[in-house]
């Protein structure tokens, strides 16, 4: 933490910080699970729900976030020990930046997993587009994704593979390795998902897409809780991801400005990911359909090539799908990383090399049992914890129900009740000017993030999983 650390500290210029922090944010989470979670909860009033959760508890949690990471220029446990040095805040607060550094590494362990396959799909299509895709290839997906998923070599290298550019990424530093990346990634996938959303526009399934969407329909406790609990996940919050980014951003930029752009991206992409799925699979006659949306976990990799396939430029489409998704988990993967980088750099004071290349390692490690945990070792497979079965699913279980959420509550009880107010609107006021919503943001703060986090908690106590 000393002066001369902070001097040298990197920083993001223009739209570095939005399109890294986007970034970060646009993953499976918006291309794989929102749309199935959407599906299973019957789309239209979750949706509803979904976007009142990003709006009046991701989107100040969100601004609170990149406060303390602007305002102290640390990672998460530096800023909390900052913060109590300068404002007189307790150090007890480093617990948040210490969950924040466990959930990190938990789930780049298993995300990098998942993430894995889309890099492994994206050869496969190719592969397919260039050889053709036989009705014989059609119906042995489902098998032989099952095959891929027990072949314990293969996970382990795809997952060893993909924390590889991630460390490659990281090592660069926050300008030439992060905002660089993201910089060239981000408009691509734009551009790719908008042609996409174009192609799927003319499909057989696109207006019911869209009404399954949009439609007003029943709600149940359970979809809106998984809404809430989606919703931190989405959008990287709870682990400190927003403060570590937030620390590189300059002070000539307005963070309740970036806040919103972020939260209106990653939910953008949510609902035209699903429209793209929904419209290909809605084409499909609904007899066929029932069945292929039982798998949802799977739809990713062994509905959707069916479908590609079956459609006008699929070939073309089909890679260049799997390319994108790809790149949206590692813009993913590179914040997930950072966050844990940052506390050797910022803290221990060691070089960025050094520290990437470590943490990156024992992330690796940990990785294995997740990669062995779908068929290749019994052991890892059959584990089960709380209607969790496999050592995965289980990792993503603590780190969806547990580790965000209270990260999250924490994060919000802090800057709502403890920061004092005096210092987050002078933060919020640099680079913005006169912030008119303060008293807005810090009810939302104080009082509704924290009922809202209490009854996830107070659900998944009852046993509620949102994994
Ligand atoms: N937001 C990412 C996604 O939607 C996942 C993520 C969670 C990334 C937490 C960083 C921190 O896929």
């Amino acid at each position: 933490m000393s002066a001369k650390v902070a001097k040298a500290r990197d920083r993001f210029g223009n739209f570095g910080f939005v399109l890294a922090a986007a970034g970060s944010a646009i993953g499976l989470g918006n291309i794989w699970k929102f749309p199935y979670i959407a599906y299973e909860n019957e789309g239209g009033s979750f949706v509803v729900v979904y976007l009142l959760a990003i709006l009046l508890i991701g989107a100040p949690i969100m601004l609170a976030e990149v406060v303390i990471g602007r305002r102290t220029e640390q990672s998460p446990v530096g800023a909390f020990l900052a913060l109590a040095k300068s404002s007189g805040t307790s150090k007890g607060w480093s617990w948040v930046g210490w969950l924040g550094i466990l959930a990190g590494f938990t789930i780049l362990s298993y995300y990098a997993v998942i993430a894995g396959w889309t890099a492994y799909y994206f050869v496969k299509c190719l592969g397919w587009s260039m050889s053709g895709f036989t009705p014989e290839i059609a119906d042995s997906l489902g098998p032989s994704f099952g095959a891929f998923l027990a072949n314990g070599w293969l996970q382990t290298g795809l997952q060893v593979f993909f924390i590889a550019i991630t460390v490659g990424v990281v090592a660069m530093g926050v300008k030439g390795g992060i905002e660089r990346t993201t910089k060239i990634l981000m408009p691509v996938l734009f551009a790719v998902l908008v042609l996409l959303a174009v192609v799927s526009s003319r499909t057989a399934g696109f207006s019911e897409a869209l009404n399954f969407l949009f439609h007003i329909g029943p709600i149940t406790a359970d979809g809106a809780l998984e809404a809430i609990g989606h919703a931190f996940f989405t959008l990287s919050l709870g682990m400190g991801a927003m403060i570590t980014y937030g620390s590189y951003v300059s002070r000539r930029q307005s963070l309740p400005r970036a806040a919103v752009t972020i939260c209106f991206l990653d939910t953008l992409i949510a609902l035209l990911a699903s429209l793209i799925m929904f419209s290909i699979i809605f084409s499909v006659p609904e007899a066929a359909r029932e069945e292929t949306f039982t798998k949802s976990a799977t739809i990713l990799f062994t509905t959707l090539p069916r479908m590609f396939y079956a459609m006008p430029g699929g070939a073309i489409l089909s890679p260049v799908f799997y390319l994108l998704v790809s790149f949206a988990a590692l813009t993913s993967t590179i914040s997930l990383l950072e966050v844990i980088v940052s506390y050797f750099i910022d803290v221990k004071g060691w070089a960025r090399r050094k520290a990437t290349v470590f943490v990156g390692a024992l992330i690796c490690l940990f990785g294995v049992p997740s990669a062995l945990s779908l068929g290749a070792s019994s052991f890892f497979s059959d584990l089960t914890f709380k209607g969790n079965g496999g050592f995965l699913s289980i990792v993503d279980y603590l780190a969806s129900n547990w580790f965000l959420p209270l990260g999250g509550l924490g994060i919000a009880l802090f800057t709502g009740w403890w920061l004092a107010k005096n210092l987050s609107r002078d933060e919020i006021e640099i680079g913005h000017g006169k912030f008119a919503l303060y008293g807005v943001w810090l009810f939302l703060l104080r009082f509704v993030c924290p009922l809202a986090i209490g009854w996830i908690i107070w659900a998944v106590l009852g046993g509620r999983s949102f994994a």
